[in-house]
Protein backbone atom coordinates (compact mmCIF):
# COMPACT_ATOMS: atom_id res chain seq x y z
CA UNK A 1 0.00 0.00 0.00
CA UNK A 2 0.97 3.60 -0.63
CA UNK A 3 0.15 6.83 -1.56
CA UNK A 4 0.88 7.62 -5.03
CA UNK A 5 -2.32 7.30 -6.85
CA UNK A 6 -3.96 8.11 -10.29
CA UNK A 7 -6.21 10.88 -10.61
CA UNK A 8 -8.07 11.23 -14.12
CA UNK A 9 -4.72 10.81 -16.17
CA UNK A 10 -2.40 12.11 -13.59
CA UNK A 11 0.21 11.04 -11.00
CA UNK A 12 -0.39 12.37 -7.74
CA UNK A 13 1.72 11.63 -4.26
CA UNK A 14 -0.55 11.92 -1.64
CA UNK A 15 -2.88 15.05 -2.85
CA UNK A 16 -0.06 16.59 -4.84
CA UNK A 17 0.00 16.70 -8.62
CA UNK A 18 3.54 14.95 -9.43
CA UNK A 19 3.89 17.72 -12.84
CA UNK A 20 3.50 20.29 -10.42
CA UNK A 21 6.60 19.32 -8.27
CA UNK A 22 8.59 18.62 -11.69
CA UNK A 23 7.63 22.12 -12.50
CA UNK A 24 9.95 23.58 -9.20
CA UNK A 25 11.77 20.99 -8.46
CA UNK A 26 13.31 20.12 -12.05
CA UNK A 27 13.98 16.40 -12.99
CA UNK A 28 15.13 13.63 -11.67
CA UNK A 29 14.05 14.09 -7.98
CA UNK A 30 12.96 11.53 -5.31
CA UNK A 31 9.86 11.88 -3.79
CA UNK A 32 8.43 10.68 -0.70
CA UNK A 33 5.04 10.19 0.63
CA UNK A 34 5.42 10.95 4.41
CA UNK A 35 2.26 9.26 4.94
CA UNK A 36 3.08 6.21 3.57
CA UNK A 37 6.48 6.07 5.59
CA UNK A 38 4.16 6.51 8.93
CA UNK A 39 1.61 3.73 7.65
CA UNK A 40 3.98 1.37 7.36
CA UNK A 41 5.53 2.18 11.05
CA UNK A 42 2.38 2.02 12.32
CA UNK A 43 0.69 -1.03 10.47
CA UNK A 44 4.14 -3.14 12.37
CA UNK A 45 3.87 -1.23 15.73
CA UNK A 46 0.03 -2.63 16.01
CA UNK A 47 0.48 -6.25 14.13
CA UNK A 48 3.08 -6.74 17.22
CA UNK A 49 1.36 -4.08 19.76
CA UNK A 50 1.11 -6.83 22.17
CA UNK A 51 5.06 -7.47 22.37
CA UNK A 52 5.44 -3.82 22.25
CA UNK A 53 8.55 -3.92 20.61
CA UNK A 54 11.72 -1.61 20.05
CA UNK A 55 11.27 -0.76 16.59
CA UNK A 56 14.16 0.43 15.12
CA UNK A 57 13.93 2.34 11.43
CA UNK A 58 17.45 0.61 9.29
CA UNK A 59 18.53 4.40 8.20
CA UNK A 60 20.81 2.39 5.17
CA UNK A 61 17.49 2.20 3.53
CA UNK A 62 16.39 5.80 3.83
CA UNK A 63 18.77 8.17 5.44
CA UNK A 64 17.07 11.56 5.00
CA UNK A 65 16.89 13.95 7.68
CA UNK A 66 13.49 15.18 7.33
CA UNK A 67 11.99 11.67 7.41
CA UNK A 68 13.91 10.16 10.08
CA UNK A 69 12.85 13.04 12.12
CA UNK A 70 9.03 11.99 11.41
CA UNK A 71 9.66 8.17 12.26
CA UNK A 72 11.78 9.34 15.27
CA UNK A 73 8.82 11.64 17.16
CA UNK A 74 6.57 8.67 16.16
CA UNK A 75 8.68 6.93 18.71
CA UNK A 76 10.99 5.19 16.27
CA UNK A 77 14.60 3.72 17.38
CA UNK A 78 17.38 3.68 14.22
CA UNK A 79 19.38 0.92 13.32
CA UNK A 80 22.75 2.27 12.25
CA UNK A 81 26.29 1.18 10.82
CA UNK A 82 28.51 3.75 10.82
CA UNK A 83 29.53 6.93 12.38
CA UNK A 84 27.96 8.83 9.50
CA UNK A 85 24.39 7.51 10.39
CA UNK A 86 25.03 7.96 13.94
CA UNK A 87 25.51 11.39 13.06
CA UNK A 88 22.54 11.65 11.17
CA UNK A 89 20.70 9.97 14.24
CA UNK A 90 21.79 12.27 16.28
CA UNK A 91 20.86 15.10 14.18
CA UNK A 92 17.45 13.29 13.50
CA UNK A 93 16.67 13.71 17.38
CA UNK A 94 17.11 10.23 17.92
CA UNK A 95 17.12 8.98 21.75
CA UNK A 96 20.66 7.29 21.80
CA UNK A 97 18.72 4.91 24.32
CA UNK A 98 16.92 3.57 21.04
CA UNK A 99 19.93 3.74 18.71
CA UNK A 100 21.51 -0.02 17.99
CA UNK A 101 24.75 -0.32 16.20
CA UNK A 102 25.21 -3.17 13.75
CA UNK A 103 28.22 -3.82 10.91
CA UNK A 104 31.14 -6.24 10.56
CA UNK A 105 33.79 -3.47 10.08
CA UNK A 106 33.18 -0.98 12.73
CA UNK A 107 35.98 1.81 13.61
CA UNK A 108 37.40 2.40 16.95
CA UNK A 109 36.98 5.65 17.06
CA UNK A 110 33.15 5.37 15.58
CA UNK A 111 33.04 3.00 18.84
CA UNK A 112 34.24 5.30 20.95
CA UNK A 113 31.69 8.20 19.42
CA UNK A 114 28.97 5.59 20.18
CA UNK A 115 29.72 4.81 23.71
CA UNK A 116 30.18 8.56 24.48
CA UNK A 117 26.66 8.98 22.81
CA UNK A 118 25.17 6.47 24.80
CA UNK A 119 23.70 4.23 22.39
CA UNK A 120 21.69 1.43 23.76
CA UNK A 121 23.83 -1.34 22.22
CA UNK A 122 26.09 -2.94 19.61
CA UNK A 123 25.45 -5.35 17.39
CA UNK A 124 28.53 -7.29 17.51
CA UNK A 125 29.87 -9.38 14.86
CA UNK A 126 33.33 -10.65 15.77
CA UNK A 127 35.62 -11.56 18.66
CA UNK A 128 37.80 -9.13 17.61
CA UNK A 129 35.23 -6.38 17.11
CA UNK A 130 34.42 -7.60 20.95
CA UNK A 131 37.88 -6.92 22.25
CA UNK A 132 37.84 -3.45 20.80
CA UNK A 133 34.39 -2.07 22.44
CA UNK A 134 35.53 -3.38 25.75
CA UNK A 135 38.83 -1.74 25.73
CA UNK A 136 37.07 1.30 24.38
CA UNK A 137 34.52 0.79 27.02
CA UNK A 138 37.29 0.36 30.23
CA UNK A 139 38.88 3.50 28.62
CA UNK A 140 35.67 5.60 28.82
CA UNK A 141 35.13 3.68 32.38
CA UNK A 142 31.85 2.77 31.48
CA UNK A 143 30.07 -0.25 31.03
CA UNK A 144 28.40 -1.08 27.72
CA UNK A 145 25.38 -3.47 26.37
CA UNK A 146 26.47 -5.21 23.41
CA UNK A 147 23.74 -8.10 21.13
CA UNK A 148 26.32 -10.76 20.20
CA UNK A 149 24.81 -11.25 16.13
CA UNK A 150 24.20 -15.15 15.51
CA UNK A 151 24.52 -16.84 12.09
CA UNK A 152 21.21 -18.43 12.61
CA UNK A 153 22.52 -20.45 8.89
CA UNK A 154 19.44 -19.94 7.57
CA UNK A 155 19.22 -18.95 3.59
CA UNK A 156 15.97 -17.14 2.91
CA UNK A 157 15.79 -17.46 -0.58
CA UNK A 158 16.12 -13.97 -1.77
CA UNK A 159 18.92 -12.35 -4.05
CA UNK A 160 22.35 -13.72 -2.61
CA UNK A 161 23.89 -9.99 -2.49
CA UNK A 162 21.12 -9.52 0.22
CA UNK A 163 21.58 -12.91 2.09
CA UNK A 164 22.84 -12.74 5.25
CA UNK A 165 22.19 -15.08 7.45
CA UNK A 166 23.60 -18.10 5.90
CA UNK A 167 26.98 -20.31 6.98
CA UNK A 168 29.00 -18.99 4.32
CA UNK A 169 28.36 -15.15 5.16
CA UNK A 170 30.36 -12.86 6.47
CA UNK A 171 27.92 -11.75 9.05
CA UNK A 172 27.66 -12.77 12.61
CA UNK A 173 28.36 -15.58 14.84
CA UNK A 174 27.99 -19.48 14.59
CA UNK A 175 26.32 -20.81 17.50
CA UNK A 176 29.62 -22.61 19.21
CA UNK A 177 31.51 -19.14 19.39
CA UNK A 178 28.69 -17.01 20.66
CA UNK A 179 27.81 -19.89 23.16
CA UNK A 180 31.35 -19.68 24.47
CA UNK A 181 31.21 -15.44 24.52
CA UNK A 182 28.29 -15.92 26.49
CA UNK A 183 30.04 -18.63 28.93
CA UNK A 184 33.40 -16.44 28.69
CA UNK A 185 31.39 -13.09 29.43
CA UNK A 186 33.61 -12.80 32.62
CA UNK A 187 36.58 -11.55 30.38
CA UNK A 188 35.01 -8.43 29.45
CA UNK A 189 33.92 -7.09 32.51
CA UNK A 190 33.00 -3.51 30.82
CA UNK A 191 30.49 -5.60 28.67
CA UNK A 192 27.30 -6.49 29.39
CA UNK A 193 25.88 -9.44 27.45
CA UNK A 194 22.65 -8.52 27.28
CA UNK A 195 21.45 -9.70 23.88
CA UNK A 196 21.45 -11.89 20.59
CA UNK A 197 20.79 -10.43 17.32
CA UNK A 198 20.30 -11.54 13.73
CA UNK A 199 19.45 -10.79 10.20
CA UNK A 200 18.89 -13.37 8.08
CA UNK A 201 18.66 -10.93 4.64
CA UNK A 202 15.96 -8.49 2.83
CA UNK A 203 13.35 -8.81 0.63
CA UNK A 204 12.20 -11.92 2.46
CA UNK A 205 8.62 -12.59 1.15
CA UNK A 206 7.73 -15.36 3.90
CA UNK A 207 7.63 -15.88 6.98
CA UNK A 208 9.20 -19.16 6.93
CA UNK A 209 12.98 -18.23 7.00
CA UNK A 210 12.16 -15.82 9.90
CA UNK A 211 10.55 -18.47 12.14
CA UNK A 212 13.59 -20.92 11.45
CA UNK A 213 15.92 -18.13 12.40
CA UNK A 214 14.08 -16.85 15.75
CA UNK A 215 13.27 -20.50 16.83
CA UNK A 216 17.35 -21.27 16.43
CA UNK A 217 18.23 -17.45 18.27
CA UNK A 218 15.10 -18.59 21.00
CA UNK A 219 16.89 -21.96 21.68
CA UNK A 220 20.48 -20.29 21.83
CA UNK A 221 19.30 -17.94 24.25
CA UNK A 222 17.86 -20.73 26.34
CA UNK A 223 21.08 -22.52 26.65
CA UNK A 224 22.82 -19.39 27.68
CA UNK A 225 20.45 -18.29 29.77
CA UNK A 226 20.66 -21.70 31.40
CA UNK A 227 24.44 -20.91 32.37
CA UNK A 228 23.69 -18.43 34.04
CA UNK A 229 23.59 -15.12 31.25
CA UNK A 230 20.88 -12.82 31.46
CA UNK A 231 19.58 -11.87 27.87
CA UNK A 232 16.69 -8.82 27.67
CA UNK A 233 16.80 -8.88 24.32
CA UNK A 234 16.13 -10.54 21.13
CA UNK A 235 16.30 -8.47 17.78
CA UNK A 236 15.21 -9.89 15.09
CA UNK A 237 16.32 -8.01 12.53
CA UNK A 238 14.81 -6.45 9.09
CA UNK A 239 13.83 -8.21 6.01
CA UNK A 240 10.41 -8.03 4.96
CA UNK A 241 10.24 -7.97 1.29
CA UNK A 242 7.64 -5.46 -0.36
CA UNK A 243 5.74 -5.83 -3.75
CA UNK A 244 8.17 -4.31 -6.57
CA UNK A 245 6.12 -5.94 -8.95
CA UNK A 246 3.86 -9.12 -8.79
CA UNK A 247 5.54 -10.61 -5.16
CA UNK A 248 2.83 -11.52 -2.37
CA UNK A 249 4.49 -10.59 0.41
CA UNK A 250 3.37 -11.55 4.27
CA UNK A 251 1.26 -8.25 5.77
CA UNK A 252 2.60 -6.88 8.66
CA UNK A 253 -0.59 -8.75 10.26
CA UNK A 254 0.95 -12.33 9.43
CA UNK A 255 4.27 -11.63 10.12
CA UNK A 256 3.29 -11.21 13.57
CA UNK A 257 1.28 -14.07 13.77
CA UNK A 258 3.56 -16.17 12.87
CA UNK A 259 6.65 -14.77 14.82
CA UNK A 260 4.78 -13.99 18.16
CA UNK A 261 3.59 -17.48 19.22
CA UNK A 262 7.35 -18.34 19.29
CA UNK A 263 7.49 -16.12 22.24
CA UNK A 264 4.74 -18.03 24.23
CA UNK A 265 7.25 -18.61 27.30
CA UNK A 266 8.66 -15.50 27.43
CA UNK A 267 7.28 -12.47 29.00
CA UNK A 268 7.99 -9.87 26.57
CA UNK A 269 7.44 -6.85 29.35
CA UNK A 270 10.20 -8.40 31.58
CA UNK A 271 11.79 -11.22 30.39
CA UNK A 272 12.66 -10.63 26.62
CA UNK A 273 12.54 -7.14 24.66
CA UNK A 274 11.52 -7.89 21.05
CA UNK A 275 13.51 -5.62 18.99
CA UNK A 276 13.33 -5.14 14.88
CA UNK A 277 15.13 -3.15 12.15
CA UNK A 278 12.73 -2.31 9.33
CA UNK A 279 14.18 -1.05 6.46
CA UNK A 280 12.66 -1.69 3.75
CA UNK A 281 9.23 -2.00 4.75
CA UNK A 282 9.00 1.05 5.95
CA UNK A 283 10.43 2.94 3.11
CA UNK A 284 10.56 0.98 0.00
CA UNK A 285 6.77 1.98 -1.57
CA UNK A 286 6.98 5.04 0.39
CA UNK A 287 9.22 6.78 -2.21
CA UNK A 288 9.45 6.86 -6.13
CA UNK A 289 11.99 8.65 -8.64
CA UNK A 290 10.53 10.72 -11.49
CA UNK A 291 12.64 11.24 -14.45
CA UNK A 292 12.19 12.65 -17.59
CA UNK A 293 12.50 11.16 -21.37
CA UNK A 294 15.30 12.84 -23.19
CA UNK A 295 15.41 10.91 -26.13
CA UNK A 296 13.00 7.79 -27.81
CA UNK A 297 16.10 5.76 -29.88
CA UNK A 298 15.08 2.95 -31.66
CA UNK A 299 17.97 0.29 -33.52
CA UNK A 300 17.04 -2.21 -35.68
CA UNK A 301 17.15 -4.55 -32.61
CA UNK A 302 15.37 -2.41 -30.19
CA UNK A 303 13.82 0.42 -28.86
CA UNK A 304 15.33 2.55 -26.35
CA UNK A 305 13.93 5.41 -24.08
CA UNK A 306 16.57 7.85 -23.14
CA UNK A 307 15.84 9.39 -19.78
CA UNK A 308 17.65 11.85 -17.33
CA UNK A 309 17.94 9.58 -13.98
CA UNK A 310 20.71 7.03 -14.44
CA UNK A 311 22.13 4.29 -12.55
CA UNK A 312 23.82 6.53 -10.25
CA UNK A 313 20.95 7.85 -9.25
CA UNK A 314 19.60 4.81 -8.83
CA UNK A 315 21.71 1.40 -8.83
CA UNK A 316 19.29 -1.34 -8.11
CA UNK A 317 18.19 -2.27 -11.54
CA UNK A 318 21.65 -2.36 -12.55
CA UNK A 319 23.36 -4.03 -9.32
CA UNK A 320 20.87 -6.66 -8.51
CA UNK A 321 18.93 -6.95 -11.45
CA UNK A 322 15.86 -5.51 -9.81
CA UNK A 323 12.46 -4.47 -11.29
CA UNK A 324 10.93 -1.10 -10.41
CA UNK A 325 7.68 -0.61 -12.06
CA UNK A 326 7.72 2.61 -14.13
CA UNK A 327 4.99 4.60 -14.67
CA UNK A 328 3.82 7.49 -16.73
CA UNK A 329 2.91 10.91 -14.98
CA UNK A 330 0.29 11.14 -17.14
CA UNK A 331 -1.50 8.63 -18.84
CA UNK A 332 -2.11 8.86 -22.93
CA UNK A 333 -5.53 7.94 -23.85
CA UNK A 334 -4.09 5.39 -26.80
CA UNK A 335 -2.61 3.30 -24.40
CA UNK A 336 -0.86 0.36 -27.40
CA UNK A 337 1.94 -0.78 -25.39
CA UNK A 338 5.73 -1.61 -27.09
CA UNK A 339 8.74 -3.25 -25.58
CA UNK A 340 12.00 -1.20 -24.87
CA UNK A 341 14.42 -0.52 -22.16
CA UNK A 342 14.49 2.25 -20.47
CA UNK A 343 18.42 3.66 -20.24
CA UNK A 344 20.23 6.34 -18.36
CA UNK A 345 23.16 9.05 -19.78
CA UNK A 346 25.80 7.26 -17.93
CA UNK A 347 28.00 5.64 -19.98
CA UNK A 348 28.19 1.90 -19.26
CA UNK A 349 25.60 -0.90 -20.89
CA UNK A 350 24.52 -1.56 -17.11
CA UNK A 351 22.83 1.66 -17.09
CA UNK A 352 19.33 0.89 -17.81
CA UNK A 353 16.21 1.30 -15.16
CA UNK A 354 14.57 -1.01 -16.98
CA UNK A 355 15.07 -3.84 -19.55
CA UNK A 356 12.78 -5.00 -22.15
CA UNK A 357 9.52 -3.62 -20.90
CA UNK A 358 6.23 -3.27 -22.30
CA UNK A 359 5.61 0.04 -22.17
CA UNK A 360 3.24 2.73 -23.68
CA UNK A 361 4.73 4.92 -26.25
CA UNK A 362 6.07 8.34 -24.38
CA UNK A 363 7.13 11.15 -26.07
CA UNK A 364 9.85 14.00 -25.34
CA UNK A 365 9.49 15.83 -22.27
CA UNK A 366 7.33 13.32 -20.51
CA UNK A 367 7.60 12.27 -16.82
CA UNK A 368 7.91 8.49 -15.94
CA UNK A 369 7.67 7.71 -12.22
CA UNK A 370 9.95 4.92 -11.26
CA UNK A 371 8.40 3.25 -8.37
CA UNK A 372 9.05 1.71 -5.06
CA UNK A 373 12.35 3.56 -4.76
CA UNK A 374 12.45 4.88 -1.11
CA UNK A 375 14.71 2.32 0.43
CA UNK A 376 17.67 1.85 -1.44
CA UNK A 377 17.72 4.18 -3.72
CA UNK A 378 19.03 8.10 -3.06
CA UNK A 379 21.47 6.40 -0.38
CA UNK A 380 23.33 3.82 -2.56
CA UNK A 381 22.90 7.05 -5.18
CA UNK A 382 27.06 8.66 -6.33
CA UNK A 383 28.13 11.38 -8.37
CA UNK A 384 29.75 8.30 -11.19
CA UNK A 385 29.77 10.44 -14.35
CA UNK A 386 30.10 13.95 -12.36
CA UNK A 387 26.47 13.97 -12.33
CA UNK A 388 25.36 16.06 -8.99
CA UNK A 389 23.14 14.15 -6.57
CA UNK A 390 19.19 14.91 -7.14
CA UNK A 391 17.01 16.26 -5.00
CA UNK A 392 14.66 14.74 -2.28
CA UNK A 393 11.60 16.15 -2.53
CA UNK A 394 8.91 15.46 0.71
CA UNK A 395 5.05 15.33 0.34
CA UNK A 396 2.54 15.79 3.10
CA UNK A 397 -0.96 16.03 2.01
CA UNK A 398 -1.10 19.08 -0.31
CA UNK A 399 2.16 20.14 0.11
CA UNK A 400 5.61 19.82 -0.78
CA UNK A 401 9.16 20.67 0.40
CA UNK A 402 12.52 20.18 -0.67
CA UNK A 403 14.03 18.79 1.86
CA UNK A 404 17.58 17.99 0.37
CA UNK A 405 18.39 20.16 -2.59
CA UNK A 406 20.05 19.17 -5.83
CA UNK A 407 23.54 19.39 -5.55
CA UNK A 408 25.06 21.71 -7.92
CA UNK A 409 28.30 21.22 -10.23
CA UNK A 410 30.79 22.93 -7.14
CA UNK A 411 29.36 20.36 -5.08
CA UNK A 412 31.19 18.09 -6.85
CA UNK A 413 34.36 19.29 -6.72
CA UNK A 414 34.44 20.92 -2.74
CA UNK A 415 37.09 18.75 -1.61
CA UNK A 416 39.34 18.64 -4.23
CA UNK A 417 41.96 21.07 -5.12
CA UNK A 418 44.85 21.35 -7.78
CA UNK A 419 47.97 19.79 -6.59
CA UNK A 420 50.65 22.47 -7.80
CA UNK A 421 53.52 19.71 -6.69
CA UNK A 422 51.86 17.47 -8.86
CA UNK A 423 51.89 19.79 -12.06
CA UNK A 424 55.64 21.13 -11.92
N1 LIG B 1 19.42 -4.89 9.89
C1 LIG B 1 20.60 -5.24 9.34
C2 LIG B 1 21.66 -5.76 10.21
C3 LIG B 1 20.79 -5.12 7.96
O1 LIG B 1 21.96 -5.47 7.43
C4 LIG B 1 19.75 -4.61 7.15
C5 LIG B 1 19.93 -4.46 5.71
C6 LIG B 1 18.53 -4.24 7.77
C7 LIG B 1 18.40 -4.42 9.14
C8 LIG B 1 17.37 -3.72 7.00
O2 LIG B 1 16.90 -4.65 6.10
P1 LIG B 1 15.51 -4.41 5.29
O3 LIG B 1 14.40 -4.41 6.32
O4 LIG B 1 15.61 -3.11 4.62
O5 LIG B 1 15.42 -5.55 4.37
N2 LIG B 1 20.83 -2.62 -1.01
C9 LIG B 1 19.99 -3.80 -1.00
C10 LIG B 1 19.54 -4.16 0.39
C11 LIG B 1 20.69 -4.37 1.37
C12 LIG B 1 20.21 -4.67 2.76
C13 LIG B 1 21.34 -4.53 3.73
N3 LIG B 1 20.99 -4.79 5.08
C14 LIG B 1 18.82 -3.56 -1.95
O6 LIG B 1 18.77 -2.51 -2.58
O7 LIG B 1 17.97 -4.43 -2.10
Amino acid sequence: MHRFHYKGRELYCEETPLSKIAQEAGTPFYLYSIRTFLDHFFKLKEAFAPARPLICFSVKANSNLTILKTLVKKGAGLDIVSGGELFRAKKAGADPQKIVFASVGKREDEIETAIRSKILMFNVESVDELDVINAVACKLKTTQKIAIRLNPDVTPGTHHYITTGARENKFGLDAETAYKLFAESYRYPFLRFSGVHIHIGSQITQARPFVLAIRRALAFIDSVRSVGSPVEYLNIGGGLGIIYSKEKPQTAQRFAEAVLPLFKAYDLERDLKIILEPGRFISGNSGILVTKVLYEKRTKQKSFVVVDAGMNDLIRPAFYGAYHEILPVIRRRSASLRVADVVGPVCESGDFLAKDRKLPPFEKGDLLAVMSCGAYGFVMSSNYNSRPRVPEVVVKGRRFFVARKRETFGDLIRNEKIVKEVLS
